[in-house]
C-alpha cells in the first residue's frame, strides 16, 4: 500500500498534469474548428487551396491556408496534433489508478449499491473502459458513413446505458469518473486509433503520388465530430464528481444523460455561432439549454422539511459522527486512506458539526455522498436524524 502522504502528492501532479495536457488537447480542437469556419475564399489562392484566414495574437500576424486534398508538395517539417489527447488520457488514466484503484473501498465501491471486492471493482472498471470503446467503434463502422443521424442516437443511448450500469455498480463518485472516462477513452481512442492512422494513410498515398481514399478522411473526420460534442460534456463530467448533489442523488444516471444532453447543445450553439448562423436560427437552442439545466435543478432540490420529527440530543447525533464520521473527519484519522482530516473538515465536536452544517447538509443529509463509499455503514434513520437536529442549529 502506498503511503498516504505520498499518494496526495502523486495525486496533485497528476491532476495538474492532467489539467495541463486536456486545455492543450481542447484548445487545440476548439482553436481548429474556429479556424476552419473563418476560412475565406478569394480570387488567386494556390492551386488546391480552398480557403485562408489572417489572425492577430501575441503581437503577430498569422497568414493560414487550408489545403483541401494536400499540397503539391509536403514540406520537411509538419506538425501534428496527437501528444495532447495522448498525454490527456495517460495522465487521467493514472489518476484512476491513484486516487480510485488505490482507495478502491473510499472512492469506487459503495456496499449499498453492490458489496464488491476491490479487485473485482478494479476488473469491472477495466473491462468496461476496454468494452465501452470496442462498442462504440465497431458501432461507428456498422453505421459507418451512410446513417450518422442513428449512429449519434446510438452513441447517446450507450453514454445511457453505461450510466445506468455504472451507477449500480459503483459509489455514486465512481460511477461518475467511469462515465467521464468511458467517454474520454472514446475521445483519445478516436485520435489514437482512427484520426490519425488515416491522417498517415492519407498522407502515405500521397507520398506515392496517388489519390488517398476519401473513406479514410470521412472516417476521421466523423469521429472528430463526436470529440467535438464530447468536449464540454466530458469536462462537466469530470468537475461534477465534487458535487455530492449531482453524485449522491438517487437517480443520478438521470443528470448524467442532462450533462450530455445539455453539454452538447451548448457546444452546439457555439459551433453554429461559429459558422456564422444567423442568431434567430440558433437561438432556439437557448431555451432548451435552459430547459435541461432548470431540469436538472428540480431533480436535486432537497426536500423542505426534515424527514425525522422526533427528538434527538446531543448525545445521540455526537454517537452519530463518532461511528459514522470520525474515522476519517478527525485531527489523527483511523482510517489509513488519510493522513489528515479530509478537506481540513475535522467533525470531532458539537461545534465541529455546527460549523460544518451546510456541507454536512449537503453531503451527509439530502445526499448519501458521505460517509464516502458509506464506509462506516450509515443508515437513512441517521441521516435524518442528523438532518433534523442540524436543523435545530443556529
Ligand atoms: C471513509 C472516509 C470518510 C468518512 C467515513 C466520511 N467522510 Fe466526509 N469526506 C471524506 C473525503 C475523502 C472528503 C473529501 C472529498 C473530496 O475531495 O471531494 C470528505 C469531505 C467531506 C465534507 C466536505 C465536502 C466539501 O465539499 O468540501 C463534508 C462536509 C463531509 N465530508 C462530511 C462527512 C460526514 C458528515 C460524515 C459522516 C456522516 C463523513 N463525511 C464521513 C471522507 C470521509
Amino acid at each position: 500500500m502506498i503511503d498516504p502522504f505520498l499518494a496526495d502528492w502523486l495525486n496533485l501532479l497528476l491532476r495538474w498534469g492532467h489539467m495541463i495536457a486536456g486545455i492543450a488537447w481542447i484548445g487545440t480542437s476548439f482553436y481548429f474548428i474556429a479556424l476552419d469556419f473563418s476560412l475565406q475564399k478569394r480570387e488567386g489562392l494556390p492551386a488546391g487551396v480552398g480557403g485562408e484566414a489572417w489572425e492577430v495574437h501575441g503581437g503577430g500576424f498569422y497568414h493560414v491556408q487550408k489545403y483541401l486534398s494536400a499540397p503539391p508538395s509536403l514540406p520537411d517539417h509538419l506538425t501534428w496534433f496527437k501528444w495532447e489527447a495522448y498525454l490527456t488520457w495517460v495522465t487521467g488514466f493514472l489518476l484512476l489508478v491513484v486516487q480510485y484503484y488505490l482507495n478502491a473501498e473510499s472512492f469506487l465501491i459503495d456496499p449499498a449499491v453492490l458489496p464488491l471486492t476491490a479487485t473485482e471493482a478494479i476488473a469491472i472498471s477495466l473491462l468496461s473502459i476496454a468494452g465501452g470503446w470496442i462498442v462504440y467503434d465497431q458501432l461507428c463502422r456498422l453505421l459507418a458513413l451512410r446513417h450518422p443521424t442513428l449512429l449519434i442516437l446510438c452513441v447517446i443511448l450507450l453514454i445511457a446505458i453505461a450510466a445506468y450500469g455504472f451507477t449500480h455498480v459503483y459509489s455514486g463518485r465512481g460511477a461518475f469518473i467511469h462515465v467521464g472516462v468511458f467517454i474520454g477513452t472514446t475521445m483519445a481512442a478516436n485520435v489514437f486509433m482512427v484520426i490519425i492512422p488515416n491522417q498517415r494513410k492519407i498522407v502515405a498515398a500521397l507520398m506515392k503520388g496517388e489519390r488517398p481514399d476519401p473513406r479514410h478522411g470521412a472516417m476521421g473526420k466523423q469521429r472528430s465530430l463526436h470529440n467535438t460534442y464530447l468536449t464540454l460534456p466530458v469536462l462537466l463530467m469530470m468537475v461534477s464528481n465534487h458535487y455530492a448533489f449531482l453524485t449522491g442523488h438517487p437517480q443520478s444516471w438521470i443528470l448524467i444523460l442532462l450533462i450530455v444532453v445539455g453539454g452538447a447543445s451548448l457546444r452546439h450553439y457555439l459551433v453554429r455561432t461559429e459558422v456564422g448562423d444567423e442568431q434567430r436560427e440558433i437561438a432556439w437552442l437557448l431555451p432548451v439549454i435552459g430547459a435541461v439545466l432548470a431540469l436538472a435543478v428540480v431533480i436535486t432540490t432537497p426536500a423542505g422539511k426534515p424527514a425525522f420529527t422526533g427528538e434527538v440530543s446531543d448525545a445521540d447525533v455526537l454517537a452519530i459522527a463518532q461511528g459514522r464520521c470520525v474515522s476519517c473527519h478527525a485531527a489523527k484519522p483511523a482510517d489509513t486512506t488519510f493522513s489528515e482530516a479530509p478537506k481540513g473538515v475535522m467533525l470531532e465536536s458539537l461545534d465541529d458539526l455546527r460549523r460544518h452544517k451546510p456541507m454536512i447538509m449537503v453531503q451527509a443529509v439530502n445526499n448519501a455522498a458521505m460517509p464516502l463509499g458509506n464506509k462506516t455503514g450509515m443508515t437513512p434513520e441517521e441521516r435524518a436524524r442528523l438532518g433534523a437536529w442540524l436543523a435545530r442549529q443556529p
